[in-house]
């Protein structure tokens, strides 16, 4: 019997609300949701921690630039506070280094820091899940049991297809979805939305093409000023209104 998970539950026991952040397909713009998303949560001043779990290619650090904070150890390790966000990430054990891992390497990596990371109460935990439906997004379903689920989708065909694979997934899984958005919208099309309907997952809107993003990565102050911020509060007042999507406890 593994005894990690369970320990992995006590670790979250002070979290009300685990959003992780997912999507089919690389780029679509994960990362860049989850750490905004995070921002926002923090400004509207809920208890806020954000947990970049992309071990090949952790972002959220740079696109919230993080000033030399670094975990402190006490009943393991306490996640700094970035921007009043508690942020974990193996970036701060990498640096710029590569993590040149293999199959069960990422799980057992994924699970230590999920296993050592002591986080203090919080409203919610937003993850930044690892990249399309490999071994470690699947070990992650089965791990985070109280997750729920947000879907970053985009309106091109080859992201529409990759996307209802990874809803098909979650829904197969019994997984609740919190949502569906469509990132990096430049035209008005209905295609997310009748995707989520098809799922019975909410759509939770259009996250507009923002080309001030890249410039703002770095400067938190900044990023709360583009248009993804403005549109990503939208999105998360619908998610408090809503609250935690509530299905039967996964064993
Ligand atoms: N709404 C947006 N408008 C403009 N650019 C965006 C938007 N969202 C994301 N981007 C840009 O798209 C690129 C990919 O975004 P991001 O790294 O967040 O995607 P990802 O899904 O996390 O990628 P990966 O699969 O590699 O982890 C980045 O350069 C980011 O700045
Ligand atoms: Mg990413």
């Amino acid at each position: 019997m593994d005894p990690r998970p369970a320990g992995i539950d006590r670790r979250l026991r002070e979290v009300q609300r685990i959003l992780a952040v997912t999507g089919g397909k690389g780029g679509i713009g994960k990362s860049s949701v989850a750490s905004v998303l995070a921002l926002v949560f923090a400004e509207a001043g809920m208890r806020t921690g954000l947990l970049d779990l992309d071990l090949t290619a952790p972002s959220d650090h740079v696109i919230l630039g993080l000033d030399g904070c670094f975990p402190t150890e006490d009943c393991g390790l306490e996640p700094p506070l970035v921007h009043g966000i508690q942020f974990m990430s193996v970036s701060y054990f990498l640096g710029q280094h590569p993590a040149p891992l293999r199959g069960a390497e990422v799980t057992n990596v994924i699970i230590e820091l999920l296993a050592v990371t002591c986080w203090r109460a919080l409203d919610v935990l937003v993850i930044d899940m690892p990249p399309g439906l490999g071994d470690a997004s699947l070990d992650l379903v089965r791990l985070l049991r109280r997750a729920e689920y947000l879907v970053v989708a985009g309106r091109s065909r080859v992201v529409l297809e990759t996307v209802r694979r990874m809803l098909r997934f979650l829904s197969d899984s019994g997984v609740p979805i919190a949502g569906v958005v469509e990132n990096m919208a430049r035209v008005e099309s209905a295609a997310v939305k009748e995707l989520a309907q098809q799922f019975h997952a909410p759509f939770l809107g259009a996250l507009p093409f923002d080309a001030t993003i890249d410039d703002a990565s770095g400067d938190a102050a900044g990023i709360s000023r583009t248009a993804l911020a403005a549109a990503l509060r939208l999105v998360r007042d619908q998610l408090l209104r809503f609250g935690p999507s509530h299905l039967p406890p996964r064993s």
